[in-house]
């Protein structure tokens, strides 16, 4: 079975456009072959780091760092399943931070969060005189878990 893929194969298996594959390729991110018709072809294990690519972005990692963790793949075989346990656990203190916030945000949004409007009646009790301004911009409850 040839386990090259297209580029429409694996847009379409990946859910990612081919403009975004081909960029991920420009900037390094993905690896493709060519044909001799100048096509290219992307071996099946491309589909894992476009899934990397997708959820690292997804809990907001800057493209940049996910091509280093990219980079610290085996270029010379398949990634393991080690290898991919290294690149994740870097990133395990984000997803954390991501994941109160996230609750803090499921819990709070209907009080208030701090952000300087000072609309609801709870801002007067949490944020009066909006003097939580002084800690930065942002709705500074919801930002620093108060
Ligand atoms: S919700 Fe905006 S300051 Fe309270």
């Amino acid at each position: 079975m040839d386990r090259t893929l297209t580029i429409g194969d694996l847009a379409a298996r990946s859910g990612v456009a081919p403009s975004a594959l081909r960029y991920y390729e420009r900037i390094g991110l993905i690896r493709a072959g060519r044909t001799g018709g100048n096509q290219r072809r992307y071996d099946r294990t491309e589909l894992r780091r476009v899934a990397f690519i997708r959820i690292a972005q997804q809990i907001g990692v800057p493209l940049d760092e996910i091509r280093q963790a990219l980079d610290e793949l085996p270029e010379s075989r398949t990634p393991t399943k080690a290898d991919w346990a290294r690149l994740s656990q870097r990133w395990q203190a984000r997803l954390d931070e991501r994941i109160a916030l996230l609750t803090r945000l499921r819990d709070d949004l209907t009080g208030c969060i701090g952000c300087g409007c000072l609309s609801l009646r709870s801002c007067t009790l949490y944020n009066p005189a909006d003097q939580l301004a002084a800690a930065g911009p942002g709705p500074r409850i919801l930002l620093d878990g108060g």
